[in-house]
């Protein structure tokens, strides 16, 4: 029998552009922004970079294209990058730090996610002539593999305080960083002060279907720009696109608190499940661990997916659901209601 519903959080990259976007889109202003710009993406740049508290932004088709771009000028070749061991820019973005910037990562286990200027200081390699030397650092907020993970504004500011002792560029990973700050009661710019490039997307989060931005000074942006010419990600008509994240941040940013109070209520629904622990969430990512002796993430995923409930593995015990704009309250609900009747 077909299932009721099928509720999707398998990530909050899922959702799909609403009338409202698909119509801004349509009707946005375009030009070709290679040979002498288009006035929408232009508007979304500015926009990006006042919220972010930067000079400067650039739009990308997508998140690791930008996060690339910017370790790319970042990083030197021959030397390391300092990054948390279980980042997007380590695990997801196929070892393009070593492919295309021909740098070095020194990954940080953390408990949590969140690196501190404590772990750094222990893993900054010594000053020798046989050891690499580190030419960047890069930060991820929120976490998404330590379960949307914020990194208090605190830790951060004594990172950028590091950065800047040591004299090495610091690369804010911000596909999440919106639900940083909402989670904080801050400003983007806030969460995002004193980074050398800040990377943001659109497409997580906020309903569009493409985007990511990279903001940073004048003149890192200038270099940023030839730089994506080079990995093939200079657009024409991307207005139409840009149009996407202008409506997004007008409409779906003012209500990613809700995508948190969601997570927190299929986490509370299932708390005391004799057979999945859900770990609680800062933000928008619940990961919920399996404790029955004989389950494993790839055996129930295919049950719950037939129940009408739609996540991911996150390792061979560890499902990860995220709630997102296209889910409602009572979706969520709905749905931490048939994970507990289908894992009972
Ligand atoms: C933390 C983080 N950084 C970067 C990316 C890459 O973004 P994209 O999929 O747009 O390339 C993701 C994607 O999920 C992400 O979660």
């Amino acid at each position: 029998m077909p299932a009721e519903r099928i509720i999707d959080l398998r990530s909050d990259t899922v959702t799909r552009p609403s009338a409202g976007m698909r119509r801004a889109m349509a009707e946005a202003e375009v030009g070709d922004d290679v040979l002498d710009g288009d006035p929408t993406t232009r508007r979304l740049e500015e926009r990006i970079a006042e919220l972010i508290g930067c000079e400067a932004a650039l739009f990308f088709p997508s998140g690791v294209q930008a996060n690339q771009t910017a370790i790319w000028l970042h990083a030197e070749r021959g030397t390391e990058v300092l990054l948390e061991a279980t980042a997007h820019l380590v695990l997801y973005e196929m070892a393009g730090i070593a492919g295309l910037a021909g740098a070095q990562i020194r990954p940080v286990r953390t408990p949590d996610g969140v690196l501190t200027a404590a772990l750094l200081r222990e893993a900054w390699p010594a000053a020798s002539p046989h050891v690499p030397r580190l030419s960047a650092l890069a930060v991820e907020n929120t976490h998404n593999a330590a379960g949307g993970r914020v990194m208090p504004l605190p830790v951060w500011e004594e990172i950028v305080a590091l950065a800047t002792e040591r004299g090495v560029r610091l690369h804010l990973d911000g596909a999440r960083v919106w639900h940083a700050a909402v989670a904080q009661d801050l400003a983007p710019a806030q969460v995002a002060r004193g980074a050398s490039s800040v990377m943001v997307s659109l497409s997580k989060g906020l309903g569009c279907p493409v985007g990511s931005c990279l903001a940073g000074s004048a003149a890192f942006i200038g270099a940023a720009r030839e730089v994506r010419r080079r990995f093939g990600g200079a657009m024409r008509q991307s207005g139409i696109l840009a149009a996407a994240g202008l409506y997004a941040l007008d409409h779906n940013l003012g209500r990613l608190a809700e995508d948190h109070a969601n997570a927190r209520l299929l986490a509370e629904r299932l708390a005391g499940h004799p057979n999945v622990r859900p770990l609680s969430p800062d933000t928008n990512i619940v990961m919920l661990d399996l404790t029955g002796e004989a389950m494993t993430a790839d055996s129930v995923l295919p049950v719950l997916a037939d129940a009408g409930v739609r996540v991911v593995p996150f390792g061979p015990k560890r499902l990860r659901a995220v709630t997102h704009v296209d889910v409602s309250h009572d979706d969520v609900r709905w749905a931490a209601d048939t994970i507990a009747q289908v894992l009972a």
